[in-house]
């Protein structure tokens, strides 16, 4: 999922505003507000009475949030913390519980597009993938550093990558000739493990795609992240609060549905999106990026 264009146009906008059910006065919480489509959005409907707290770790796209956000009736400030430090930042900002929360998870288009910051297999970028510059580890660390089986497994792992111990195998070889820095050389080696051309249009997937979202995952620590965020989210929310997920692979949904139902077992939650909701075949078709949204939407009861 790369043909993406720079600007980060929001998925599933409709379905968020309507399972969300923002009521004036709210107050919402966005954990990955990124260029604050979303925020702005169920901002206008909590009017000026309503609060938006917006967390992101990445400091562009805060910047990018708050020219989004301004002349907003609502209220809003916003935070650059990893979204695991959620109860740290609504306690600095003095909100003791939330009506409405989202995730929408993962990079914005923007991120993407930056060759700079090495997510993407379709520019030569440095092998970084950090969402936050802060962290200590990139990419290229973890392809230099890792074991060969600890890299085939984290490419199986979160990439659900069956070649994984081809690539893992022609990594460790090629970085024995050199430290591998760049997103094309990585490619390169994908392909040369792979058999194919990187460059050929004949797969319907490109050969690096899960290799790169394994590094991705295992670099932002995304799936400890979203467990984390998920394990907080009912102390956080008033009862009658919402919480909406959305999530792009299958990793991250089966996550959320499982935390879902654990809490609905519990009487935690009611679950309102019985199946994930997928975008409609035109938002498809309009923006690729909505391809494999699912959103998952679930209530917190009086307990
Ligand atoms: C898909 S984008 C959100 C786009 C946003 N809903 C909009 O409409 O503009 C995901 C955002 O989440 C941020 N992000 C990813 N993981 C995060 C985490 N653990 N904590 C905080 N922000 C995170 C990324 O930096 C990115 O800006």
């Amino acid at each position: 999922m790369e043909d993406e264009t720079r600007e980060h146009v929001p998925v599933l906008v409709d379905e968020v505003a309507q399972l969300l059910a923002v009521r004036t006065g709210d107050v919402i919480l966005d954990c990955t507000v990124g260029h604050a489509g979303h925020a702005r959005m169920l901002a206008e409907s909590a009017g000026e009475s309503g609060l938006l707290i917006g967390m992101d770790v990445d400091e562009f796209n805060l910047q990018s949030a708050s020219q989004r956000l301004e002349g907003c009736p609502a209220r809003w400030r916003l935070f650059r913390s990893n979204f695991t430090r959620v109860d740290e930042v609504l306690s600095e900002a003095q909100v003791p519980g939330v009506d409405v929360m989202l995730a929408d998870l993962g990079y914005s288009s923007a991120q993407m597009a930056d060759p700079g910051r090495g997510l993407s297999f379709q520019s030569d970028g440095p092998l970084d993938m950090r969402l936050d510059d802060r962290l200590e580890q990139t990419a290229a660390d973890l392809v230099n550093q890792l074991g060969e089986r600890e890299l085939a497994d984290l490419i199986y792992r979160y990439g659900q990558e069956r070649f994984s111990r081809r690539i893992a195998g022609a990594i460790v070889q090629a970085r024995r000739n050199r430290r591998i820095t760049g997103t094309g050389e990585l490619v390169a080696v994908i392909g040369r493990a792979l058999r194919v051309d990187p460059n050929s249009r004949a797969s319907k997937i490109h050969p690096a795609t899960r290799t790169f979202q394994a590094l991705r995952i295992a670099v932002n620590d995304e799936l400890g992240a979203l467990t984390n965020l998920l394990a907080k989210a009912p102390r956080l929310l008033r009862p009658g609060g919402r919480i909406g997920v959305i999530s792009f692979h299958s990793l991250e949904d089966g996550i959320v549905k499982q935390d879902f139902r654990a809490r609905k077992s519990d009487g935690i939650y009611d679950i309102l999106t019985k199946k994930p909701v997928a975008a409609s075949a035109t938002e498809k078709e309009r923006n690729p990026r909505s391809r494999s949204a699912k959103l998952r939407v679930a209530v917190r009861l009086e307990s």
